[in-house]
């Protein structure tokens, strides 16, 4: 027996009663109903109130309209719907909540039609939106609800009833819609009163006729945009992260046995200045003694360090390993190329078949020449740039690596003669008006403008295009140095994301989850110059890093890894923010950026940068198992349990630090000398 189960209450912070308001004459309760009921794979629909008296008004319209009804826990929400999945004889139930009056019978029959197929215990469309946000349905199995009945022990998971069905060892499916749209786009549900209005106007467009799907309200909505809803700032399942945030204990967690690390650092200050080959990975990058300082082991999403502690990773090497540390198929397509030889005398033929791949993913790709890290690839964008332009100057923004052309503009310019570092003028993101005041203090000197098209800071409206014609005005190239973008932001990178299209681009990390491999891609006229300058080196051309780019590029066109890692990190997003207005730090604590590669920002009460902040929460997450610098490198393999993981740990963080900064000296709850930063870009 398949039983839907509307859950109804009429309690609501931010509107009450609204399980009941009225809609075309209907209470909003009555048309989930029926809407459910035309599903034509649902056998039974029981509305699940609870015992208060106040939700005396729900069971009395039930009993004037017939519908099953069950009383059960306020709280306990788990409870109420396993007792009246149990009362019903449920052998698999489709959840459903009385705040969806868009709610679509057809999405719900086939989402019972995914769950039947099998080898499921938990299906959803929520996972991951690409239905619009207020179609929420939910289908599983009796057998899962129980277990989860008898097992979920937090008042999060007792609440919201599914978190333990979607972060347990479930086989649990997101089912997508045919016709996806984006995550966020609309918003459906009913919380606040400009929703209902909005689902009012809806309902009245079709005469109070509920017999629409949300096809037709879409297409409603293209032909009558006037009707849509104001865009809202209201998050998704935002109920959710706030019991996350509530059932927090604060508190210092225990600091961890840290003596291998200790010794491993000791040994390597006798030998490797820096005691690490990249500024970001190094010790100083974290509070000293409280964060293990050398890894030994990763797989997926996780780390082991030397001293045995486990840790989800959000570093992720720096963002190459897109589909988390050691993935098997990778693995196997390096292995199998080993096994045939990886540096050879002459061009293999896999160097082709890459840049042919590249070509047809990438807009301003049409020829293209490989490098190892991503210095390689804008070094060498910035020579050709300047042979093919015959100048020297370079306007750039962001951060472009660690060769001299580069780093002469930033404060770690030791050993980078004066003469270099005058030719590099650094502009400030979304000012057009600055870099037109460089490029015209010297007319017809800049060969190339050389930008991230974005980092966490989305472009201001035509400020790409603007880029593009100042520096094509004055003759010099568009170089988007997409070493981070590149395929976090879609196979095409920003520049299909973003949709302006530069004479070159450099990509790298992600290229080849993790094996090391970059590139330089661009218009036929301009990468001929390749063939004139020198851009040559032993290991360009080596092939196991490209054997496993090529198993990367097949995972991420043939499955939905970018999708996934895309709705786990808004998923983080959205609970951080949560959290840091729970805690009264709005604008404290933020995440800002794309979803798949977001900034956590530590403010002051000043709204400046706040080092102290950002040390003690790192501090706090480490100890409890999160291994964080300042960004989620979001991986295909930081699957529901992990994310579900770090929101308890980020609450906990949150709580635990939101007390601390009300100390007169929060510095006190330090447990060891704060990070250094090398310098600042982002
Ligand atoms: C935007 C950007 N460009 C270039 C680079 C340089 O890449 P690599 O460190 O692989 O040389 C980086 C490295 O972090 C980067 O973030």
């Amino acid at each position: 027996m398949m039983v839907a189960i509307v859950q109804a209450r009429m309690g609501s912070s931010r509107l009450p009663g609204k399980s009941l308001a009225d809609i075309c004459g209907r209470p909003m309760l009555w048309h989930v109903v029926h809407r459910v009921q035309r599903a034509r794979l649902v056998n039974k629909t029981v509305v699940a109130t609870t015992e208060k008296c106040s939700d005396d008004p729900i069971a009395l319209l039930c009993q004037q309209e017939g519908f099953p009804c069950f009383r059960g826990s306020d709280e306990d929400v788990l409870d109420r719907f396993y007792r009246a999945a149990k009362t019903h004889e449920a052998d698999a139930v489709v959840r459903v909540t009385a705040d969806c009056p868009l709610i679509d019978p057809v999405v719900i029959d086939r989402l019972i039609a995914q769950f039947q197929e099998g080898n499921v215990d938990y299906v959803s469309n929520a996972m991951r939106y690409t239905y619009p946000d207020g179609l929420d349905t939910e289908v599983f199995s009796f057998r899962a609800l129980e277990q989860a009945w008898s097992e979920a022990q937090k008042a999060s998971e007792r609440e919201h009833v599914t978190p333990y069905l979607r972060s347990g060892d479930f086989r649990a499916a997101n089912v997508e819609s045919e016709t996806p749209v984006a995550a966020g786009q609309y918003r459906w549900t009913v919380d606040h009163l400009e929703d209902l209005e909005f689902v009012r106007k809806i309902y009245s467009a079709f005469r109070g006729n509920g017999h629409f799907g949300f096809q037709d309200v879409l297409r409603l909505l293209k032909e009558r945009p006037d009707l849509s809803a104001a865009p809202t700032s209201a998050i998704s399942n935002e109920g959710y992260y706030r019991s996350l945030y509530q059932q927090a204990v604060a508190g210092p967690a225990r600091k961890l046995l840290l003596n291998q690390s200790q010794e491993w650092l000791a040994r390597s200050q006798k030998v490797i200045p820096g005691c690490a080959q990249t500024f970001s990975k190094g010790h100083t990058q974290y509070v000293h003694g409280v964060a293990p300082t050398f890894l030994q082991r990763g797989k997926g999403c996780r780390v082991w360090d030397v001293d045995g502690n486990e840790y989800i990773d959000y570093v992720q090497g720096l963002l190459p390993n897109i589909l988390g540390y050691s993935n098997d198929e990778v693995n196997r397509a390096v292995s199998a190329q080993l096994s045939e030889g990886h540096s050879f005398s002459l061009p293999h033929p896999l160097e082709v078949q890459l840049a042919e791949r590249l070509i047809r993913l990438i807009p301003c790709a049409e020829m293209v020449r490989f490098g190892k890290n991503g210095s390689d690839a804008t070094s060498g964008a910035v020579r050709a740039a300047r042979a093919f332009t015959g100048r020297d100057r370079i306007a750039c923004c962001g951060y472009h690596g660690w060769q001299d052309w580069y780093i002469g503009s930033t404060t770690r310019n030791a050993g980078v003669p004066a003469a270099v570092r005058d030719l590099t003028h650094s502009f400030r993101y979304n000012d057009l008006e600055n870099l037109r005041n460089i490029l015209e203090e010297h007319p017809r000197e800049f060969a190339a403008v050389i930008m991230e098209p974005m980092n966490f800071i989305e472009p201001a409206p035509r400020f790409l295009e603007g880029v593009k014609y100042l520096a094509h005005k004055h003759g010099a190239l568009l170089i988007f140095d997409e070493i981070c973008s590149g395929f976090h932001f879609g196979l095409g990178g920003a520049q299909k994301f973003l949709g302006v299209t530069p004479d070159m681009a450099c990509f790298g990390k992600a290229m080849a989850n993790g094996f090391p491999i970059a590139c330089v891609v661009g218009r036929t006229e301009v990468m001929r110059t390749f063939e004139e300058i020198f851009y040559s080196f032993t290991f360009a051309g080596e092939v196991a890093s490209m054997a496993a780019a090529m198993k990367v590029l097949d995972i991420l066109e043939n499955t939905d890894a970018l999708a996934t890692l895309e709705a786990n990190g808004r998923t983080l997003q959205d609970g951080l923010t949560v959290m840091a207005k729970e805690a009264g730090l709005a604008d404290r604590l933020k995440c800002v950026g794309y979803p798949s590669w977001s900034l956590l920002k530590f403010l002051g009460p000043d709204g400046g940068d706040s080092p102290l902040f950002k040390n003690l929460f790192q501090q706090e997450v480490i100890k409890r198992g999160i291994l964080l610098l300042s960004t989620h490198n979001m991986t295909a393999a930081h699957e529901g349990k992990a994310i579900q993981q770090t929101l308890e740990v980020y609450a906990e963080a949150i709580k635990t630090v939101a007390t601390w900064l009300e100390d007169s000296n929060p510095s006190r709850f330090l447990e060891g000398p704060m990070s250094q930063p090398v310098f600042r870009v982002r």
